[in-house]
């Protein structure tokens, strides 16, 4: 009887010794209580130490950054976990993709959670993107020294589209092969170079075997190896540059009184919030909403109208206008501007603070750009029906794509 109430009572302190000594095996000490093991968790972990040890309060406050750059990595993250869920199954062949897409939907456990998870992942990356670029604007955090930061960052903006627009054709349905069939139709605009660049994309003349190997190899490897090194790196960037744009950064006395906080708990429970959120909403939207797949592809059967993912249907707006200046100026000076910005637009006045009277004329700009994008995209998506003829919702055209 003394023996067994000895072994009960043993086993009982190994189970409840347990959680400690395996938070132990992991983080080689004990919970951090004390403000001093609080510094140094993020010294010596693997994962946090490219946070600094302490922040700003200003920082962890939802409306400096709405958490929009942390979400971009959330997302890019999950998309490679779906992603290499959905390769176990996906086959970039013509003859087998547009069945591996229909076992994925119908067959496979998870297989339809994971590929609705994928592509609408993939949706608000676009989005959350543009919006942290929109945010990094407004608040005049792109000018020095950030400057080589928000051309990273512009790269990114790039490495994301062009993630989605290769993703768009691997299901082999009319929908993404008539869209990509638009897309480097584009291409073509392109004086000289064009044509040659779109052979190269597509590795013939037309989407066909060939371009979904080399979208696939694009989507799968390449690009997201490039975009991984280039996120470390502009992540690195962001603590090397002095943190994020803070308004007293021109007097480093005043800013020194600026009230700080441990990075461990406060900054890791914040960030760890945010992922459950952004899980929790892709989740949900994921179980109530399908990721869209039409028939399969058929070359011989062009969908009418044809329309580029919604994301480029600002610039198919564009060309329909005018091939060269929609197709290759507008985005090429775009993509200029974005580069050269941070460059001539020096002035230490505005960093740090949301729309600030000292640069009322670049944040004007900034939203005519923006409006613009987004009233030729929605154009696009919206009043664009058969053989691209404009048409009102309520007239019977079905719909966006
Ligand atoms: C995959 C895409 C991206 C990821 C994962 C990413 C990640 C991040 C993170 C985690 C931060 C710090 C927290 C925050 O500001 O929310 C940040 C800051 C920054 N990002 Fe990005 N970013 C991306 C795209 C972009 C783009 C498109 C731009 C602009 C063209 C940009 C420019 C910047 C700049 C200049 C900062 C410093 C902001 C400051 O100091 O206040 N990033 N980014």
């Amino acid at each position: 009887m003394e023996s067994l109430r000895k072994l009960i009572s043993a086993v009982g302190s190994g189970l409840r010794e347990a959680p400690g000594r395996l938070y132990r095996s992991v983080f080689r000490s004990s919970y951090p209580l004390t403000l001093r093991q609080q510094l140094s968790v993020v010294v010596n972990n693997l994962i946090l130490h490219v946070h600094p040890s302490r922040v700003f309060r200003r920082s962890i406050k939802p409306s400096t950054t709405f958490g929009l750059g942390l979400m971009c990595l959330y997302l890019f993250i999950i998309e490679w976990v779906t992603g290499v869920y959905l390769m176990f199954y996906y086959e970039p062949s013509t003859g087998a993709a547009y069945g591996r897409i229909l076992d994925l939907n119908y067959a496979v456990a998870f297989g339809r959670l994971m590929r609705n998870l994928h592509r609408w992942a993939a949706e608000a990356m676009v989005v959350a993107v543009v919006i942290h670029m929109c945010r990094v604007f407004y608040t005049g955090a792109y000018k020095p020294p950030r400057e080589f930061n928000w051309v990273l960052g512009v790269v990114l903006l790039i490495l994301t589209l062009a993630l989605s627009f290769t993703g768009y054709l691997l299901p082999w349905d009319q929908l993404s092969f008539w869209a990509i069939t638009v897309g480097t139709n584009i291409v073509n605009y392109m004086p000289v170079l064009g044509p040659k660049l779109r052979f190269l994309l597509l590795g013939g003349d037309a989407v066909g075997s060939e371009a979904l190997l080399r979208f696939y190899t694009l989507h799968v490897i390449a690009i997201p190896a490039v975009a991984a090194l280039i996120i470390n790196y502009h992540i690195w960037r962001v603590i090397k540059d002095g943190g994020l744009a803070h308004p007293l950064e021109q007097n480093p006395e005043a800013q020194r009184m600026d009230p700080v906080v441990p990075t461990f708990p406060t900054v890791v429970y914040t960030e760890l919030f945010v992922l459950v959120v952004l899980m929790a909403g892709l989740t949900a939207a994921s179980l109530i909403f399908n990721a869209p797949l039409e028939e399969e592809a058929n070359p011989l059967l062009p969908s009418n109208p044809s329309k580029a993912p919604w994301y480029f249907l600002g610039l198919q707006e564009l060309v329909s206008y005018s091939a060269f200046w929609g197709g290759v100026m507008a985005p090429a000076l775009l993509t200029l501007f974005l580069l050269v910005l941070p460059y001539m637009d020096r002035s230490s006045e505005g960093i740090g603070i949301w729309f600030s009277r000292a640069r009322t004329g670049m944040n004007i700009l900034w939203t005519f750009i923006l409006v613009a994008i987004v009233v030729f995209t929605a154009i696009g998506v919206y009043l664009r029906g058969p053989n691209w003829n404009f048409y009102w919702p309520w007239e019977g055209w079905p719909g966006p794509n």
